[in-house]
């Protein structure tokens, strides 16, 4: 029963996974020149099935883009993509945007505060950080939306 329960799971996450889009998926990243981890980032969306197009802004404009769309310091982290009218913060997983873009959630957006290590972008050798992908909401409410590199 329980490994029925996995076997599910896992298919279910089979079906959120980008490789059903038809088409790559525009996402625009906005994103300090001199950030190297954005870079990487983008290459994961590139091999993830996703289209990224990637503009450097200084990093007061950055800010600002983050403080327009609803991120709040706590909340931020390198760059910010935009997505469908979502704001995608930080090094989220590409399978956390696929699974957003299929829900479509009433939310402002997805972020991963910070750098966590290990994240999609930031990977240092074997050293996976846990860490969750949070979902931001109109009203100021924030859940998680999916939890990466549990032990
Ligand atoms: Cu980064
Ligand atoms: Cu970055």
């Amino acid at each position: 029963m329980h490994r029925r329960t996995l076997l599910l799971s896992g298919l279910a996450l089979t079906f959120v996974s980008t490789r059903s889009f038809a088409a790559p998926v525009a996402i625009e990243v906005y994103k300090s020149a001199t950030c190297g981890c954005c870079g990487a980032w983008i290459e994961h969306l590139q091999a993830s099935g996703f289209a990224p197009s990637a503009r450097n802004l200084e990093q007061e404009a950055l800010y600002g883009l983050k403080a327009r769309v609803g991120l709040t310091p706590d909340l931020a982290s390198c760059h910010t993509a935009l997505v469908d009218g979502y704001f995608i913060e930080g090094h989220v997983p590409a399978t956390d945007i696929a699974r957003l873009l299929s829900e479509k959630p009433e939310a402002l957006g997805l972020t991963v505060p910070g750098m966590p290590i290990g994240s999609p972008g930031m990977e240092m050798g074997d050293e996976r950080e846990p860490f969750d992908t949070l979902i931001v909401f109109a009203d100021g409410r924030i859940e998680v939306f999916a939890s990466h590199n549990q032990a």
